[in-house]
């Protein structure tokens, strides 16, 4: 169903599983850092294109707990790369009015990334133009699982009733806690799976799924994911009479 049935869907928040860099780079008979830097480049470049769309909330994923299995260049090489993004980027990125969260588990990132992520949220934290989450150390399992730690020590401490968990809850103790759940996922690089990402979050989230690789991904091809995204029917368990309501 397209463009006689237009539903011009709301976007408020954008979320992307950012794949391929490393098939890029191969394709190309270049080391793999050249697509993480490749990969870089893209988010650089979108992240304008998103402010101007006014989205107002983007969520990237750039390194996952399991990307840890990776080889240890590989890991330094990603680890030098968000070291670098920061210092180079964030005056910029602050300029620019967004606002900056790491989201993912801080512990077994090293101390001065840490530091460095710690004073990209400070510098940014009253910005109120796009609301960037890059997803670093980041799993959806692990975010379940310290969500119920922390519920758990609710509990323990004697502040909640085990009874009235409830899903606000649930979400109020995610990493993500205060962003509105993704409408659109996108993963470049053609693979159709989820990958541990965002699980709770996109229990009713559209997914398209993108060729391209990630360094080769552009405006041209997003505007194409959020044109898509406009034409899908979005009923959240419901038929057609009870959304009129
Ligand atoms: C995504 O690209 C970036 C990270 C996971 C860090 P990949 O490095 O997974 O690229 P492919 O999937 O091997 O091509
Ligand atoms: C997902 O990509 C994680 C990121 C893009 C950071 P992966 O390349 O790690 O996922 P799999 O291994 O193909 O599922
Ligand atoms: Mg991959």
């Amino acid at each position: 169903m397209k463009d006689s049935n237009k539903r011009e869907n709301n976007l408020s928040h954008l979320a992307i599983i950012m794949d391929g860099n490393g098939r890029w780079s191969e394709k190309k008979g270049l080391p793999r850092e050249d697509g993480h830097i490749g990969g870089v480049k893209s988010l650089r470049s979108l992240l304008g294109y998103i402010g101007e769309l006014e989205i107002p909330y983007l969520t990237v994923f750039s390194f996952s707990t399991d990307n840890w299995k990776r080889p240890k260049s590989e890991i330094s090489n990603l680890m030098n790369l968000l070291r670098k993004f920061i210092q180079t980027d964030l005056i910029e990125l602050h300029m620019n009015n967004i606002k900056i969260r790491i989201i993912g588990n801080r512990e077994g990132i090293p101390s001065d990334v840490v530091k460095l992520i710690e004073s990209s949220e400070l510098l940014t934290e009253d910005n109120n133009g796009l609301y960037l989450q890059i997803a670093f150390n980041y799993s959806g399992r692990d975010e379940l699982v310290n969500s119920v730690k922390k519920i758990g020590s609710s509990i323990k401490a004697g502040d909640l009733d085990p009874h009235n968990i409830n899903e606000d809850i649930i979400s109020n103790n995610l990493f993500t806690a205060g962003v509105p759940d993704p409408d659109l996922l996108i993963r470049t690089g053609s693979e159709k799976r989820i990958s541990n990402f965002l699980l709770w979050q996109l229990a009713y989230t559209e997914i398209y799924f993108e060729e391209a690789l990630w360094p080769d991904f552009n405006k041209e091809l997003l505007s194409e994911a959020i044109d898509d995204f406009h034409n899908r029917y979005r009923r959240f368990g419901r038929i057609e009479e009870s959304l009129k309501k």
